[in-house]
């Protein structure tokens, strides 16, 4: 396990036909309601079912790990009853879908600043994760309160704490321990739906290298063949790694 755990600027990751890590910036749910005259939590309660159908396009295609990003650090921004809507469907898809999650050796963790959110939603995100921490079908990753400038400026803080002290200076191999999804492959696929050709503060760090894939379509109309596509477009490419064409021919799997 540990020697998939390359770092893509160390080293050069496995590739594989299928990614094993796909990271989606889940975007597009408030239009696809208002195309609809709908409000927009309509389009997040819609999302949710494209959630679920993407779990399972995953587990059976044998995607190892798939985070999403449902909630930024920014997010707060918005108006105070979709917030609100938010944290309350977050809350319920959390207590509804996680005996179904174990069930199919899902396993469920969420990345973000969870202070703050009110200790009820805290615990209930706790209890979810200890129930599934042994599964291994699909490592199942929820951003929430997630900022990739958070996660660095919290992993810069740890590595400080971890080594009081020192003055010598730190590499690379100091900080991403600290980082979240430190434990995982980097993302091989990232993905964005709803057109915006964007970051939006996500894992700025792990996306060091990974292939991107913007597309038009709605999140709530991500269906099996927005997927199939978007993996597609995913096989075609030439992950080089900072190396040349002719290198990848004559050696496809050297390391370094
Ligand atoms: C993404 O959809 C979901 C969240 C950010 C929570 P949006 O709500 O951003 O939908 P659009 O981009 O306004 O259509
Ligand atoms: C990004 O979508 C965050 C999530 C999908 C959770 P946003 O809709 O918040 O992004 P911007 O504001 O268009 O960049
Ligand atoms: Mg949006």
């Amino acid at each position: 396990m540990l020697s998939r755990l390359i770092s893509s600027t160390r080293g050069i990751p496995e590739r594989s036909d299928v990614p094993q890590h796909i990271a989606i910036v889940m975007d597009g749910n408030g239009r696809w309601a208002r195309k609809r005259l709908m409000p927009r939590v309509a389009g997040h309660k819609r999302g949710l079912e494209t959630v679920r159908q993407v779990v399972r396009l995953c587990v059976e295609q044998g995607v190892r790990h798939l985070t999403l990003f449902a909630f930024s650090s920014e997010n707060w921004r918005r108006p105070e009853d979709e917030v609100s809507f938010l944290m309350q469907l977050f809350m319920q898809a959390l207590r509804e879908e996680v005996k179904k999650l174990h069930k199919n050796r899902i396993r469920l963790r969420v990345i973000g600043d969870l202070s703050r959110f009110d200790g009820e939603l805290a615990e209930t995100i706790r209890a979810a994760e200890s129930l599934t921490r042994d599964n291994d079908a699909l490592t199942l990753t929820i951003a929430a309160n997630y900022g990739g400038r958070w996660d660095i400026v919290n992993a810069v803080n740890a590595m400080l704490a971890a080594h009081p002290g020192r003055r010598d200076g730190f590499g690379e191999e100091d900080l991403a321990p600290h980082l979240c999804l430190a434990d995982l492959p980097e993302p091989d696929l990232y993905i964005r739906t709803g057109g915006e050709q964007r970051v939006s503060n996500f894992l700025l760090w792990q996306l060091a290298y990974t292939e991107f894939y913007f597309t038009d379509c709605l999140w709530p109309d991500f269906d099996s063949d927005a997927f199939a596509r978007a993996i597609d477009s995913y096989r075609k490419r030439e992950r080089r790694f900072g190396r040349t064409s002719e290198q990848l021919v004559a050696a496809p799997l050297k390391q370094d």
